[in-house]
């Protein structure tokens, strides 16, 4: 290569590096409890809260579920966890929440994830663990209409891939569970770490279509636990019939 087209390249290089900067966030929104319209790849902030079923309704009344960000569940003062995430909108994403030091059933098991204010969506409460089972494969999609985040719920593909596979265990026919009790510090070897994959679906506020929704489909709920390798050796590889 002649210097003279090592420098173009390099030239194109940092133009194409400056285009991925520019083109990385223009939400300067970083609060779950606060309202905004995205982009296709800006940053989204939105939260999950762990907590007991009951404190997800408002005065237990399971008809009414009310956003974590609603000052009158008080979710503050009772036993919950909360864990705030802002991964890439259309960006298919694995978050991992580790459960070395975080028992998701010492904070009432169920998890709700939640975003804005006026706007509040939040998604149905999804059991984690008990002191008996732990879930730790979950598909949320993040479903957006304008840019505004509409809807937020669970994808789940029932128990197809557990099935047959002693270690697990099917729970209302929607979710493959582990016992508790073969989890690391609590008696057995497994990392019961808990991986929420990510879908987007929606337009975006130039009404740009989000596409990972259709990849996630396609590729199914394990796809992504083969990329990480740490997930992939602690989680799953002693159920390797994921694979
Ligand atoms: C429960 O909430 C629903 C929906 O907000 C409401 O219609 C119903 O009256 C409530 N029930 C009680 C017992 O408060
Ligand atoms: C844990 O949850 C499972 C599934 O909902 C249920 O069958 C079991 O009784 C629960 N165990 C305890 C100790 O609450
Ligand atoms: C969780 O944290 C522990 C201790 O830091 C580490 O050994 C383990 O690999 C982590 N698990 C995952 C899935 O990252």
């Amino acid at each position: 290569m002649t210097t003279s087209a090592a420098a173009r390249v390099a030239a194109m290089m940092a133009m194409v590096m400056v285009m991925i900067v520019e083109a990385a966030n223009t939400n300067n929104v970083y609060q779950p409890c606060a309202d905004t319209r995205i982009e296709r790849w800006d940053g989204f902030s939105f939260g999950i809260a762990f907590s007991s079923r009951d404190s997800f309704f408002y005065n237990q009344n399971q008809s009414h579920q009310l956003s974590p960000c609603d000052r009158r569940l008080s979710l503050a003062s009772s036993n919950s966890q909360l864990a705030l995430f802002r991964p890439k909108v259309d960006e298919i994403s694995l978050l991992t929440i580790n459960t070395s030091t975080f028992q998701p059933d010492s904070y009432g098991g169920y998890m709700v994830a939640f975003a804005g204010r006026k706007y509040a969506a939040r998604s149905p409460p999804a059991f984690v663990a008990n002191s008996t089972y732990i879930v730790t494969s979950f598909t949320l999609v993040l479903e957006f209409q304008k840019g505004r985040l509409e809807n937020l719920y669970w994808k789940r593909d029932g128990c197809a891939k557990c099935s047959g596979n002693s270690a697990f265990v099917c729970l209302n026919k929607q979710d493959c569970a582990i016992k508790t009790s073969s989890c690391k510090n609590r008696g057995g070897f497994v990392d019961c770490s808990i991986g929420i994959q990510l879908a987007f679906s929606g337009t975006d506020k130039h009404l740009s279509v989000l596409n990972s929704w259709y990849e996630v489909e396609n590729l199914g709920q394990y796809s992504l636990y083969g990329l990480y390798s740490n997930l992939r050796d602690s989680l799953t590889s002693q159920y390797n019939k994921f694979f």
